[in-house]
């Protein structure tokens, strides 16, 4: 507490310099203090770095696991501008099969439940490719579900096929480590300023990440193909944390959870595995974001034409 103070009346980071940013996880390293990774990124492999973190010290997880998507090979092309549209095609991707991607996320929750505290809570996002799977798991682990939050997409990739309905949601999965925790965090206040309706339920509006935000590799071209937007942490975080917890992300991508959680004064532990990802970050915490702490505009739309009321 006395660190954030100081850093508050000195108008510091929570991450003084990029470089600092990152530790490589190494087989001769047998143990993490927590004062070792606070506000770092752990570039290695989750359930690894996780077994050597102490038990029940993180407030929150926020974890956004490969969807194992299982597209298509061939190409999807936008025939009126004669594009073709850039899936995920990524390596990280991939699974033999359904049962080695729900022991991966079985090996990864376990991991993570373990260096959760009794109060925490964590969010999972991911779409209907492995969303139902991803629950099963939860549940047989003993991680009791309070919610789930629908995210409808502004701006969600075309259907060009026409051959189903375009694909505008994912899920977010909100859960306790076991069905008796008690007193996690939850601000109300918060909740029904983002979900909509006067009661703030629990679809979230906003578009996927784009433009400015979206960061690009040395070719002008998204570094990650499932970059998510900083207002969908803004809410997780906002909702569900309050400032000085340390938040967990397992599978980091390009950091987006460490970098909003250090923008709204929480600390953060980011693990990834990927080392252009891992760069992608440090490059990315050069630049701290400005973030406000009221949802985004475009999001109180919705009220005027979903009209919900207390049941
Ligand atoms: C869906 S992406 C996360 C995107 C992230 N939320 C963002 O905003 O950029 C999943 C990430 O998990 C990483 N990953 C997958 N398995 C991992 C493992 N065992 N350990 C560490 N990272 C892993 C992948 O490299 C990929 O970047």
């Amino acid at each position: 507490m006395a660190d954030r103070k100081r850093r508050l009346e000195e108008n510091t980071s929570r991450v003084d310099s990029s470089c600092d940013l990152v530790i490589e996880d190494c087989s001769n390293r047998r143990q993490y203090n927590l004062d070792d990774i606070r506000n770092k990124t752990i570039h290695g492999d989750s359930p690894t770095a996780l077994e050597k973190m102490p038990a029940d010290v993180f407030d929150a997880v926020f974890m956004d696991p490969p969807y194992f998507l299982q597209l298509p090979k061939k190409d999807l092309i936008r025939w009126e501008a004669r594009t073709i549209a850039r899936g995920v095609d990524d390596e990280w991707d991939k699974f033999p099969s359904f049962e080695e991607y729900d022991t991966y996320i079985e090996k990864m929750l376990k991991g993570v439940q373990r260096v959760m505290k009794p109060s925490a809570t964590i969010w999972v996002i991911s779409t209907y490719h492995s969303m139902f799977r991803i629950g099963r798991v939860m549940q047989d682990l003993g991680f009791w579900i309070l919610n789930d939050v629908i995210w409808v997409k502004t701006n969600p990739m075309p259907n060009w096929l026409g051959v189903r309905f375009t694909n505008a949601t994912e899920n977010l999965i909100w859960a306790v480590k076991h069905k008796d925790a008690k007193k996690y965090t939850f601000h109300k206040d918060v909740a029904k300023k983002m979900g909509i309706g006067s009661v703030g339920a629990n679809v979230w509006v906003l578009p996927i990440c784009t433009g400015g935000q979206r960061l690009k590799n040395e070719n002008r071209e998204k570094l990650h193909s499932t970059q998510k937007p900083i207002e969908l942490l803004k809410r997780v975080i906002l909702v569900s944390t309050n400032e000085g917890d340390l938040i967990l992300d397992p599978v980091a991508g390009t950091g987006t959870t460490g970098y909003v959680a250090s923008a709204l004064d929480r600390d953060f532990v980011m693990i990834e595995r990927s080392r252009k990802y891992v760069d992608g970050i440090a490059h990315r915490f050069k630049t701290p974001p400005q973030i406000s702490k009221e949802p985004e505009p475009g999001a109180q739309k919705v009220e005027s034409y979903i009209p919900l009321e207390d049941g």
